[in-house]
């Protein structure tokens, strides 16, 4: 057990560790720079221009929200779906419609029972997945890989990353051409991971807020799917009471839980409206004597109102996501480490859940 772990305390944290080698795998060959182009091979006969549909279950569901938005951000009109909803929420789908199954393992039961669901009403199926011939990428009509390597702790971190620009890439093939821009921002997302893996201050604000009541998570846009891991992982590891909310909805309820022993946990990057907007709700927070830690890029003045700040380089929107996410997977890893939690193998979590 202790060699596959490479000389790390426990496989979570090796795998937090592999993220720019995993990202890097999964770009491989797939962009073409001097063409300016996306050429994922493995889908080169998946021809759609309709709606897309995914589903998935925890944290895949979180990265399939952060694909949806995505797509729609290139003009594909797309939504996420919990699996296990999907077949009682009566969605629409015919044979125009590409239903994406995003699914590390292959093998959640839920989520393949909405592929099977989608595919019995005409739907073209996808199976966005890190396990060569798993059942969802043998059912699917195509498969894409996101090839992050093996992952063994419970708690999905290196494939959640990889998920993201797999999706990310899935965009651009179904959206029209990436800008330059944008692939150059893509292709230098694993540099900008291990400069946070190598600058993070995650263990002093482990430090600081190992005792708290619960932790609470928000962000808006790219960053909300990013709120709602960050609490989830928060959750598998730690046992604590964690939420994460779009940071809108704060003052819709969430509000009255707010305390000084609630560390609120704010993604904030750029400069535009969401991140003024996410300002503004950070000073309602503060305002309650809640702590605030600030994910950010120092590109707006969140930190002037917050108690902690952990830092992420300046990037676009999409790669600042990816960034914020990590500093958040370290976070929770190093509470539940000061609290001596079983981290590879949470209480009552299983890795693949094969039962509906
Ligand atoms: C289990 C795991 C989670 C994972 C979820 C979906 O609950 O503990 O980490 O996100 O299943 O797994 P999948 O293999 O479909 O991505």
């Amino acid at each position: 057990d202790d060699v596959g772990k490479g000389g790390y305390d426990h496989y979570m944290l090796k795998e937090i560790r592999e993220q720019p080698t995993a990202l890097r795998q999964c770009l491989r060959g797939r962009i073409d720079e001097l063409d300016g182009t996306v050429a994922l091979e493995d889908i080169a006969d998946l021809d759609h221009s309709g709606p897309v549909q995914f589903v998935a279950c925890g944290t895949s569901y979180h990265a399939a929200l952060f694909g949806a938005e995505r797509l729609r951000a290139a003009g594909v009109s797309a939504q996420a779906f919990l699996a296990s909803e999907y077949t009682r929420e009566r969605v629409p789908v015919d044979s125009d419609t590409l239903v994406v199954g995003v699914t590390q393992s292959g093998e959640t039961a839920d989520t393949l029972r909405a592929l099977r669901a989608a595919d019995g009403a005409g739907a073209t199926t996808l199976a966005v997945t890190n396990t060569v011939a798993s059942s969802a990428a043998r059912e699917c009509d195509h498969a894409l890989y996101i090839r992050a390597g093996p992952e063994i702790g419970v708690a999905a971190t290196k494939t959640f990353a990889s998920q993201q620009l797999a999706l990310a890439l899935l965009a651009f093939e179904l959206g029209g051409e990436a800008t330059r821009a944008e692939l150059e921002a893509i292709r230098d997302v694993p540099g900008h991971v291990q400069t946070v893996l190598e600058t993070t201050t995650a263990t002093e604000i482990a430090e600081a807020y190992v005792d708290a009541d619960a932790y609470f998570f928000v962000g808006r846009g790219y960053h909300y799917p990013v709120a709602l891991e960050g609490a989830l992982k928060m959750k598998e590891i730690t046992y604590k009471h964690a939420e994460g909310f779009a940071a809108g909805e704060l003052k819709h309820g969430p509000l009255a839980l707010v305390s000084e022993n609630t560390p609120v946990f704010a993604v904030v990057t750029g400069d535009d409206e969401a991140a003024r907007k996410t300002i503004g709700n950070v000073k309602e927070v503060e305002a309650r004597d809640a702590p605030v830690v600030a994910i950010t890029d120092g590109v707006s003045d969140v930190a002037r109102y917050a108690d902690h700040v952990l830092e992420i380089p300046a990037v676009d929107d999409l790669g600042a996501s990816v960034l914020a996410n990590v500093q958040l997977q370290l976070v929770a890893y190093r509470v539940a480490n000061q609290l001596g939690r079983s981290i590879d193998k949470p209480r009552h979590l299983a890795k693949s859940v094969t039962v509906e």
